[in-house]
């Protein structure tokens, strides 16, 4: 199941996001917002990323202005893999390379016949494992050794 959620500065471009969805068929949750009242973006980016980290959702869409503030706050979640795309190529590699499982969209910076590419592209691209899956692994090695050091560091204050 893939999730979709935008905050006010992405809202219009989510609507046509949800429409190309529905055009391909593809099932998906809408987690907000669903006006122009202004919300905070961690908010919208913790809703599909923490569904993503615990394997509610396969895959993520995130929408905001410049889709910045969308991919900081994603990728603070276990596993996830956030990637802000401006076009075909970016979304293709971040698929490709990255096994990226959230797209992340700026609403103010990339026009709606773009938007739509990108989407398609993102969707059907395939991760080529090899040596990009031993990558990603290394990804995961440094956020697990970051929860650790992390935990040992809380650890330290307490004591
Ligand atoms: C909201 O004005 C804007 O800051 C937000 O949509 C996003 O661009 C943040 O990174």
């Amino acid at each position: 199941m893939l999730a979709i959620g935008a905050d006010h500065g992405g809202v219009h471009l989510k609507a046509v996001v949800i429409r190309a969805l529905e055009r391909h068929r593809i099932p998906f949750v809408d987690v907000g917002t669903n006006g122009e009242a202004s919300v905070d973006y961690p908010d919208f980016a913790a809703k599909v990323a923490s569904g993503v980290a615990n394997g509610d959702f396969d895959r993520g869409i995130l929408i905001c202005g410049t889709g910045i503030g969308m991919s900081i706050a994603a990728n603070k979640f276990y596993g996830v893999r956030a990637a802000l795309c401006h076009n075909t190529y970016t979304a293709r590699m971040s698929r490709a390379h990255n096994d990226a499982n959230i797209l992340v969209l700026g609403e103010r910076v990339t026009g709606v016949g773009v938007a739509e590419e990108i989407i398609n592209v993102w969707l059907e691209t395939d991760f080529e494992g090899g040596r990009h899956a031993r990558r990603v692994e290394k990804i995961h090695l440094h956020e697990n050794q970051e929860a650790a050091a992390d935990s040992g560091r809380r650890g330290g204050e307490a004591a």
